[in-house]
């Protein structure tokens, strides 16, 4: 989604703004733009497409200018072109924004009725025209700001320069994130932590309702009401090299490599697999009041929703509580009828989906105890969450989410295990079990990703077809959806993925010979089951890739292509080494299509808008 950044100092701004937007790439976008003041004069270059578009247009910017902002679009009002993109300039005032102004179009025509005639179809610019219009009557910047803010109902995170005002920049949130970097004599802001970490490690997290005045030297903070608010800085510990490739071709692949290391440092922190003991206090038990909690609610976005799809299946029998698991988009207007002794799971790599954290808030009024499950410690969704489950997982780049969704699977099965110690449901002898069973995980994982050579080859093989199906049972049914997302994310072959006992009930009408059907069949309870879907599969000439277990000879004969994957007892972890190698076969199906992996079109990392 849109990503913002603004520096202001000694330095020459456009190579840092520059930067800052590369950072904000794989957030997804189609255009980009930089305004700088210089001289008392605001100048912008924008263009349509990539960063490599905008990277020639740099040099008509007057050289050392010290103060800009910059801004990587992803389209909401307005087609993506170079007009549309931001920053939007007039009366000497460039604007840049992130989020969605909801009640633009009677803005527009009360700002058009008076004589405003604007350049693009977006939003955005009706925020500018109001802040111009409010400017000109006030002639003060920040009261210009706070009188134009209460006229705007939705989300809109802001970052202003403007000419008459040359030490200084806006930054306004209001939804979507935004973060201030501060370091010798200068200061950074962006929408996104990552974009400040090759520069300072000390941060201001704004938060909503929030507007900043930066200089080169100073920060003021004040609430929508005009109150200062006190900056409250923390460390960040994202390192610049953990969003580097690393010498993989992509950040997929990297992130696909760093599962098997982000399980081990998982296992470490969260468990002690010796003693076959729990740490309750990172997994949010010691925080909980756990004797009010009668069910428990998931929501989630994407493939954090199959996260938690899965996730009903590991943690309803352990702590035998109903589990709900729901669309964060649906839930938030559907009128949910919510518990206050309901546990509010929120799960979310980013922790900044606008949906999940709508129905945080939700929960949160209805007197929830909200526990969040995220990959980014500030995140808002983390901050606003009463206690946060933190995967620690590592920047995760790539859009499609690899190492993000087997780390949820992998804080779900935990959370649940302990809950389930808690309430005296998970004996002893079963945790034990369940931690030897983990300690396999991490070589397993290894092991699992030599196959990728042999998947490679099978990719050959399937890259022309125009669909698939994925099909799984019991936690391999999540797997199949997530399977079926991965490819349809970033080989933009269409894909679906369903339960194998509901394939009768419409989708094997489109079975023929020319689809190709992937089947999860690991060993274990369901596995007969899905060997009889298969089976039904075939029958209707069906091309059949077995996932499974590297001895199952009865799926190998069924299948025409087979894909062996290693095997665990416990259907979670097996859950999460079935889902590597379909992480490998989108992957390198979607290297063959030649797409653009890491930032498939149309797709954002960061959904930061509803
Ligand atoms: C976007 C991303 C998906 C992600 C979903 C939810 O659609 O492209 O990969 O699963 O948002 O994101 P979250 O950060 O809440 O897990």
């Amino acid at each position: 989604m849109c990503g913002i950044v603004g520096y202001i100092g000694k330095q020459d701004c456009v190579p840092i703004l520059y930067d800052g937007l590369a950072r904000l790439e794989y957030r997804g976008y189609d255009s980009a733009g930089i305004a700088i003041s210089d001289h008392g004069q605001v100048h912008v270059v924008k263009a349509e497409g990539k960063l490599v578009q905008l990277k020639p247009k740099l040099s008509q910017l007057p050289p050392g200018a010290s103060r800009g902002i910059g801004h990587t679009r992803w389209a909401t009002h307005g087609v993506p072109n170079t007009v549309n993109a931001h920053p939007h300039i007039h009366a000497n005032v460039a604007l840049v924004h992130n989020g969605i102004i909801e009640n633009y179009l009677p803005l527009k025509q009360q700002l058009q009725a008076e004589g405003v005639v604007f350049a693009s179809e977006t939003d955005t610019e009706v925020v500018l025209q109001l802040f111009v219009r409010e400017l000109a009557r006030l002639q003060h910047p920040f009261k210009a700001v706070l009188a134009m803010i209460p006229q705007l109902r939705g989300a809109f995170s802001l970052g202003i320069i403007l000419g008459e005002e040359p030490d200084a920049i806006y930054a306004v949130k209001q939804g979507s994130p935004l973060v201030i970097g501060a370091g010798k004599g200068e200061y950074f802001f962006a929408s996104d932590a990552m974009a400040l970490v090759s520069h300072t490690s000390r941060a201001h997290f704004l938060s909503d309702g929030e507007i900043a005045r930066i200089t080169a030297n100073s920060l003021e903070i004040w609430n929508f009401a005009g109150q200062r608010v006190e900056p409250d800085f923390v460390e960040l510990d994202i390192s610049s090299s953990s969003t580097e490739k690393q010498g993989f071709k992509h950040y997929m692949l990297k992130e696909v490599h760093e599962q098997p290391r982000v399980m081990a440092s998982m296992l470490k922190r969260l468990v002690d697999i010796e003693k076959a003991t729990f740490n309750d206090q990172e997994l949010g038990l010691n925080t909980l009041d756990l004797g009010r909690i009668d069910s428990i609610c998931m929501v989630a976005c994407g493939t954090a929703y199959y996260s938690a799809l899965l996730g009903k299946y590991l943690i309803e029998p352990a702590v035998q509580l109903p589990v709900n698991v729901e669309l964060a988009s649906e839930f938030r207007y559907r009128k949910p009828w919510i518990s206050k002794n309901t546990l509010f799971i929120a799960v979310s790599q980013s922790g900044e989906t606008a949906d999940t954290l709508a129905t945080v808030k939700q929960a949160k009024q209805a007197g929830c105890q909200i526990m969040a499950v995220c990959n980014v410690k500030m995140s808002s969704i983390a901050r606003e969450a009463h206690v946060t489950l933190h995967m620690d997982a590592g920047p995760e780049i790539g859009v499609a989410s690899t190492k993000a969704f087997t780390a949820m699977l992998l804080a779900h099965h935990l959370f649940g295990l302990a809950f389930g110690v808690r309430k005296g449901l998970v004996s002893p002898a079963q945790a034990r079990l369940a931690c030897d069973l983990m300690r396999e995980l991490p070589a397993r994982m290894d092991h699992a990703l030599d196959g990728k050579v042999a998947i490679e080859a099978l990719a050959d093989k399937y890259y022309e077809a125009n669909n698939f199906i994925f099909m799984g049972r019991g936690t391999s049914y999540a797997v199949a959806l997530e399977g079926a997302l991965k490819l349809k994310e970033i080989s933009y072959i269409h894909a679906e993925g369903y339960a194998g006992g509901e394939l009768k009930h419409g989708p094997i009408a489109l079975i023929d010979r020319h689809m190709p059907v992937v089947a999860i069949a690991p060993l274990g309870p369901y596995h007969e089951k899905m060997l009889s879907n298969i089976e039904e599969v075939k029958a209707r000439q069906g091309q059949i890739i077995g996932v499974g277990s590297v001895d199952d000879a009865q799926l190998r004969r069924l299948s025409r292509d087979f894909i062996a994957c290693p095997s665990s007892e416990d259907p979670g972890l097996q859950a999460i080494l079935s889902v590597v190698p379909l992480q490998l076969l989108a992957y390198y199906i979607a290297v063959k299509r030649g797409t653009d992996v890491d930032q498939p079109r149309n797709l954002a990392k960061s959904v930061t808008v509803e």
